[in-house]
């Protein structure tokens, strides 16, 4: 019997964590009064608000951001035994946790997160046809002559992977792997949370 292993393994961690009923509310409020926030959104073309850059204290701003990273941590740290990183004793720890607010048409370029070592997103509020997270398969430059996969190919076989999230979803993944977000094609506007461990 001829054995076929799977190496380098990209893992993409999957949660669900009740959404707490004051989140959406509190994002909101805080999209409202953030105008630095604002200003950041507008002047670089994104499609809604995100706190990325004007606000690192949402833990210590409300109570339901600070009990959704204890959450958040438990699963990072699974996340980090699963794969086996040898951390020499020490806990990975919160870098950054940014809320996005993503308005119709909205869409969010292919990134990595530098400098961090787990990133993630939590959705809170996931109209239907807000568009999916895209992951592209890390070695898509060294490809080459590389025949394209079968459209129902499993999906460890994929070269993109698509996932689409509902309230609840959890997400986590290693900080170098790609990612953008597809059009949001709903009405209603799609509120998540991003975040970085290092
Ligand atoms: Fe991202």
């Amino acid at each position: 019997m001829p054995a076929f292993s799977s190496l380098f393994a990209t893992q993409l961690y999957q949660a669900r964590l009740a959404v707490d009923r004051n989140l959406a509310r509190t994002c909101l409020g805080i999209a409202d009064e953030d105008r630095a926030g604002q200003r950041w959104a507008r002047d670089n073309g994104y499609g809604g608000y995100t706190s990325y850059a004007s606000l690192n204290d949402l833990t210590r701003r409300a109570t339901v951001f600070e009990t959704l990273e204890k959450s958040i941590a438990r699963h990072v740290a699974l996340f980090a035994r699963k794969a086996q990183f040898d951390l020499g004793g020490h806990k990975l720890k919160l870098d950054s946790l940014w809320i996005n607010v993503m308005d119709k048409g909205a869409v969010h370029a292919p990134h990595l997160h530098p400098h961090s070592v787990i990133s993630g997103t939590y959705y809170v509020t996931v109209p239907p046809g807000s568009g999916a997270i895209r992951f592209e398969d890390p070695r898509l430059a060294m490809l080459m002559a590389a025949p394209v996969k079968k459209r129902n190919a499993r999906l460890e076989n994929r070269t993109f992977v698509d996932i689409a999230p509902k309230a609840g979803t959890l997400l986590l993944w290693e900080s170098w792997l790609r990612h953008g977000v597809e059009p949001n094609r709903a009405k209603g506007q799609r509120i998540s949370i991003s975040f970085n461990y290092s």
